[in-house]
């Protein structure tokens, strides 16, 4: 059985913690038309021609292409031969081709017979007139001049629709939206398909027990504001960019680890742990750039270990459906627990190979002050979040999932799951004097979205189930590993 499948290995007592504690501090951390006319044809061989559906349905697609011009001239009568490429088919340039249903070429009226194709609608967009089969985008929709002269458009739901982004500025959300220009011209379903890329949880893995906390309230003292970049300056890692790579379970994986090795070590190492390593590599029951499940993820850092971002630099995929890339990098087993690169860096500019590991992830309860007492002495934590239509778009200010979408058709009301790193908390008191109490989190759209990277989002309410599944881990840094870095800063 795999280790990552058995609870049993994440769940971590409040004793073994201790534990732990005490190791770590003194060790140290996818048509046919058949036509009537058919039978008339059927007498020759032209298999292909009759199980060509109508070509212009559509109207003509490519009005202003030379085919039968380029071809040489049309032919006369019917002549099965005379043929030219057209698309993902072919079209013909004999006078026959009119007959029944058309497949002549689009330069056929015009070319052979001299005359404007029958089927040739005129639209008109900004002053000027377009022919069936004309397209334009008009975000992320395609618009085509239809054959009675008016444009067809796509009615996708767009990740950046400006209905929405309206509606939020006017309404009393407690949060701004805006126009993204790296989401614009994308359908909601990619922004869900390419942007997040994080599996739910099994159900076993989601039912796994929570660590017992028995929080003081004596000494557990939670200041109302806290944020991890104060209290553990230059160990913070700032918030990468997925780009169209679904792999937000490597990307937050990554995250955290790479803080909470930085904050162990007292900042002797603050390693940039690479999610190229994780997409590449850890590929047992992963999708890579097609989503992933975070419990892998930490299955493949504790038992194999990942390298630098700088050693195993991120390459967002240039085609879709994604590539996940060959891995480069292997880790075996030294002794001792401890592990060395089977390879040098990916990246040749980069020297330093070295495998960085984690100790067995631990859930945390959905209680926000086990939570945030977790953050304020361990570092960082990773959620799961659920993703709606309009968080996209966010800008600045607290977030809550708004109905702005709730007149529209169902397909613009859609939701995905995401996996973020949650760096602190506060509160903040509205216009009106209600008090708002939010989590600061990482997110890994850049550093142009949302607040520099980062979003506040409404704590205490499970806000998009951000509550629901907190993990956090201990990276495994030895006293040893500690004064090996040391030294060679
Ligand atoms: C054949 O062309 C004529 C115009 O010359 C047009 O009116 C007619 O609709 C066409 N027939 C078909 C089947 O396309
Ligand atoms: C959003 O940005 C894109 C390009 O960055 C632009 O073409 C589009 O008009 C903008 N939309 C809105 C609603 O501002």
């Amino acid at each position: 059985m795999e280790p990552c499948e058995n609870p049993q290995e994440w769940y971590f007592t409040k004793q073994t913690r201790v534990i732990m504690k005490f190791l770590l501090a003194t060790s140290a951390v996818l048509l046919l038309v058949a036509m009537e006319g058919m039978a008339a044809r059927g007498a020759t061989r032209r298999t292909k021609r009759e199980l060509m559906s109508p070509l212009h349905m559509g109207g003509i697609r490519d009005p202003f292409g030379s085919y039968c011009e380029r071809r040489g001239g049309c032919c006369p009568g019917r002549d099965d031969q005379c043929t030219v490429p057209y698309l993902d088919t072919i079209c013909y340039c004999d006078l026959f081709c009119n007959r029944t249903v058309s497949d002549c070429c689009p330069d056929f009226w015009g070319h052979c017979l001299g005359i404007t194709p029958p089927f040739i609608g005129k639209c008109e967009r900004n002053g000027h007139m377009f022919l069936s089969g004309q397209t334009y985008k008009e975000n992320c929709n395609l618009c085509t001049c239809g054959t009675t002269g008016r444009w067809e458009c796509e009615q996708h739901a767009c990740l950046i629709e400006t209905d929405m982004i309206q509606a939020v500025n006017r309404g009393n959300y407690g949060w701004r939206a805006a126009n993204y220009s790296q989401f614009y011209g994308m359908s909601l379903d990619e922004g869900l398909r390419y942007r997040l890329g994080t599996q739910r949880p099994s159900r076993t893995i989601m039912n796994m027990n929570e660590i017992q906390m028995n929080m003081d309230p004596q000494t557990d003292h939670l200041p109302l504001h806290f944020n991890a970049e104060e209290k553990w300056p230059g160990k913070i890692h700032e918030p990468l960019d997925q780009g169209n790579c679904a792999a937000s379970w490597a990307f937050s994986t990554a995250a955290v680890a790479s803080d909470r090795i930085a904050i162990q070590s007292m900042g002797h190492m603050t390693p940039q742990l690479s999610p190229q390593n994780l997409i590449s590599c850890d590929t047992r029951n992963q999708g890579g750039c097609a989503g992933g499940r975070i419990d892998g993820a930490w299955w493949y850092l504790r038992r194999r270990g990942v390298v630098t971002e700088e050693c195993y630099p991120f390459s967002p995929p240039q085609q879709t459906p994604v590539e996940v890339g060959r891995c480069m990098m292997q880790s075996r087993s030294v002794g001792r627990g401890k592990r060395q690169a089977t390879a040098r860096c990916p990246n040749t500019h980069a020297y330093q190979n070295d495998i960085y590991q984690s100790t067995p992830p631990y859930r945390l309860s959905s209680n926000d002050k086990e939570i945030m007492k977790e953050i304020m002495d361990n570092g960082p934590v990773q959620a799961i979040l659920e993703v709606h239509e309009d968080f996209f778009v966010y800008k600045s200010g607290i977030y809550k999932h708004t109905d702005v979408s709730s007149t529209r058709p169902p397909h613009f009301r859609k939701h995905n799951t995401h996996s973020v790193r949650i760096t602190g908390w506060g509160e903040e008191r509205t216009y009106d004097g209600t008090m708002r109490k939010y989590w600061i989190a990482a997110n890994s759209w850049g550093k142009n979205w949302g607040e520099n990277g980062y979003f506040r989002i409404a704590r205490g309410e499970n806000e998009c189930e951000i509550e629901t599944f907190v993990i956090g881990v201990w990276g495994r840094v030895t006293l040893e590993d500690m004064h090996h870095h040391s030294k060679r800063k």
